[in-house]
């Protein structure tokens, strides 16, 4: 079946249909992958490379395990050892990369729209592993598939993001898949920390965590963004956490079987209380980590694949 398009460079340009058919296919993946010892040799004799620009732990792990669920071998290039370190510029870096005849490239960048230059340039499908405050589409996904696992769908739900809004690629990815699928989006941050605009209509803006959260199904919380925040945004991390930090007093006002999200790397005492973080009862942070193997093996299974 495939995608409405050859890459995948963001939210914004999926069809309800594209998001519905990357989940059903992760979802199933999820179910193969819970009775264990999954392992496929779909995407053998494939090569995927890997370009990451900026640190990731999760991200490009996942992608990794991913892949070679499906029996794809996967290259990364290290930006520090490469000739972009001699000089070289970014455009020819990519073409010899390209000239090279992978079959699929993730890349994650500090530049927005990185990837989809990089899309212009290369014969194979690109994947964004994150592109500045831009967007992060897997992340969405595994965020969406998390949800629907945990409460059965995403339509009419109560979701807030809350925290650094302004500089999160994260939420950025979310308000504009969550909308797309039925969910009611809160948005919740202080002022310094709103963006003037959204990605997508009709989303609610609160800047009082305990009345955002109000009624709320879904929290998921957003690490502050310190390497792209102007300094003194924030007067400091203690007044931070004392506003807009989650701990479990101010959850009382939230459904009783709201679930907690983030999507890593947290920080705690700063947006998200230990207690929080580790409740065995709300807390899904580590089944979004977990989701995220499936989700990014139905990416690569769709746009390489085939399916
Ligand atoms: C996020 C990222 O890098 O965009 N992490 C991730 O991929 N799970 C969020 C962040 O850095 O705060």
């Amino acid at each position: 079946m495939g995608l409405s398009q050859p890459h995948l460079l963001g939210i914004e340009p999926l069809s309800v249909d594209d998001i519905n058919h990357i989940l059903e296919v992760a979802d199933n993946y999820a179910n193969q992958l819970d009775k264990g010892n999954f392992q496929s040799d779909i995407l053998k004799g494939k090569i995927i490379l890997t370009l990451f620009f900026e640190n990731s732990t999760r991200t490009r792990t996942s992608f990794e395990i991913a892949a070679r669920r499906l029996g794809a071998e996967v290259v990364h290039w290290d930006v520090s050892t490469s000739s972009l370190a001699k000089g070289e510029n970014f455009n020819d870096t990519i073409k010899n990369l390209s000239a090279m005849q992978p079959d699929a490239i993730i890349v994650r960048h500090s530049e927005f729209g990185a990837p989809h230059t990089i899309a212009t340039m290369v014969d194979c499908p690109v994947i964004n592993a994150g592109d500045s405050w831009n967007e992060h589409p897997t992340q969405a996904l595994l965020d969406a598939l998390t949800i629907k696992r945990r409460l059965g769908k995403l339509e009419g739900l109560n979701i807030a993001i809350c925290g650094d809004i302004a500089h999160s690629r994260v939420a950025g990815s979310n308000m504009r898949s969550l909308t797309k699928l039925g969910a009611n989006v809160r948005i919740v941050a202080p002022p310094a920390l709103m963006p003037e605009k959204f990605p997508v209509e009709g989303i609610e803006k609160f800047d009082n965590l305990e009345e955002g959260i109000k009624d709320c199904d879904v929290i998921m919380m957003l690490r502050n963004q310190m390497e792209r925040m102007q300094s003194g945004l924030i007067s400091s991390e203690a007044e931070f956490f004392e506003n807009y930090g989650l701990t479990k007093d101010k959850m009382r006002n939230a459904k009783d079987n709201v679930i907690i999200m983030h999507p890593g790397p947290m920080n705690r005492g700063v947006e998200i209380a230990d207690d929080v973080a580790d409740n065995k009862d709300h807390s899904v942070i580590l089944e979004q980590v977990k989701n995220g193997i499936p989700t990014r093996m139905a990416v690569l299974d769709i746009l390489i694949g085939g399916k």
